[in-house]
């Protein structure tokens, strides 16, 4: 099965240029009420203190920036972060693609990407003709849950040079547990291969008061010896609009990042500088960390109205560790057992409700059928898109 969905976009296009309707989705990127808190004290701030208009900013620029991120992360955590080991990009989709051509300049071409996994990222990797991909499918009947016995054997079976794992794992909500994580560091150093950790939608724990700022993943996979850790605390807080990323790597392959960055995307907009600079502010923890407590609640409690909602139905959810997408999957149809493709359409057509299928990040066949659901979005119009789509007799 693949990931690839060219038919999706155009399926939406025709249904609102036939009907001329836009369709609910549960499943899109945006928020477009006010459900989820923004932090609008300091999106103020950040544009009044954006003066840098007339200026070019490349990525290598960044020097003050980055040393004012490793004062905060010190301050704060009592964490030490070398500048050496850190580049500013504009968002992670661009932090994918950096790190991915500074791997491939580095000669690296065999990767084992851990399934469910973010498209960009493969891709990325397809868009070079010299790479091999080899794929590590997560199993829903397990929680997605990484077998460090299996892994192993297909780092060693295939050669890897590169293993890449999106934490949550990508749209299950499911996160990857720190004890697994700190044997698949201890793989990577002993097989002495790198690894990519795309972590742009971590740390939004349900199980825990994590801390806006908390940067444990990140220390577990600083102690890889061939590293790329990639985050975004704007997706943290919802905003889209004035995005940035930030790319820890291991030194060695910083300098190649920050020169592809140089003629890929040009300069900065001096409104993201602005505004990371405000983030990452000891002036703001208190403020940004109580708008993050709020929204997380909002979002759990989305989980618990739509877990009681699927009760008694063919759906259900999996369950809330990490991240604000998940899925709903249907209880007894597995990917194999539908086309996928006509379903869509279906609950397209039959209940106005656009979903993004599961195939487009979850493409092992026997994984159950289902659709993303970002938990960010507004209760009752998450409520009504649901209860429309499945009860399209599918
Ligand atoms: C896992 C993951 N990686 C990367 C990205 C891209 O992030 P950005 O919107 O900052 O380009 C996303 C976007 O949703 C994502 O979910």
């Amino acid at each position: 099965m693949d990931y690839s969905l060219e038919w999706l976009m155009k399926l939406r296009t025709d249904y609102i240029n036939n009907i001329n309707i836009v369709p609910f989705s549960p499943s899109d990127w945006n928020n477009n009420d006010n459900t989820i808190k923004f932090p609008i004290n300091i999106i103020e701030k950040a544009m009044e203190n954006n003066k840098n208009h007339h200026k070019y900013t490349f990525m290598y620029d960044l020097i003050n920036l980055k040393t004012n991120y490793c004062k905060f992360i010190k301050n704060y955590l009592h964490y030490d972060i070398n500048t050496n080991n850190m580049a500013i990009s504009q968002n992670s989709t661009s932090s994918i693609y950096l790190s991915m051509q500074a791997l491939f300049e580095n000669k690296i071409k065999r990767f084992l990407v851990i399934t469910p996994t973010y498209f960009s990222i493969l891709d990325t990797i397809k868009s070079n003709k010299t790479t091999n991909i080899y794929y590590y499918h997560l199993n829903d009947s397990n929680n997605f849950k990484i077998n460090i016995d299996k892994l192993k054997k297909i780092i060693g079976e295939q050669y890897i040079e590169c293993l890449i794992i999106t934490d949550p794992i990508f749209c299950t909500s499911q996160e990857v547990n720190s004890e697994i994580l700190e044997q698949i560091i201890k793989i990577c150093n002993d097989k002495d291969i790198w690894i990519v950790y795309d972590y742009t939608l971590g740390n939004i724990y349900f199980n825990s008061d994590s801390d806006l700022f908390n940067i444990n993943k990140l220390k577990i996979v600083q102690k890889a010896k061939k590293y790329i850790f990639i985050e975004s605390i704007s997706k943290r807080i919802f905003m889209n609009g004035i995005k940035n990323s930030i790319i820890f790597a291991s030194t060695q392959i910083i300098p190649e990042i920050e020169s592809i960055s140089n003629y890929i995307n040009g300069g900065f907009s001096s409104s993201q500088l602005s505004f990371f600079s405000e983030i990452y502010s000891d002036d703001n923890i208190k403020y940004l960390n109580n708008i993050f407590i709020q929204n997380k609640k909002i979002i759990e409690n989305n989980y618990n109205i739509i877990k009681t909602l699927l009760l008694d139905t063919n759906y259900d959810i999996y369950s809330l560790e990490s991240g604000y997408y998940t899925t709903i999957y249907h209880k007894d149809y597995k990917l194999e057992n539908l086309d996928i493709e006509s379903t869509t359409k279906k609950i397209l057509y039959d209940a106005n409700t656009f979903i993004i299928p599961n195939c487009r990040f979850s493409f092992y066949k026997t994984n159950h059928f289902g659709f993303r659901v970002n938990l960010s979005k507004n209760k009752e119009y998450l409520i009504n898109s649901i209860l429309n789509a499945i009860k399209v007799n599918i």
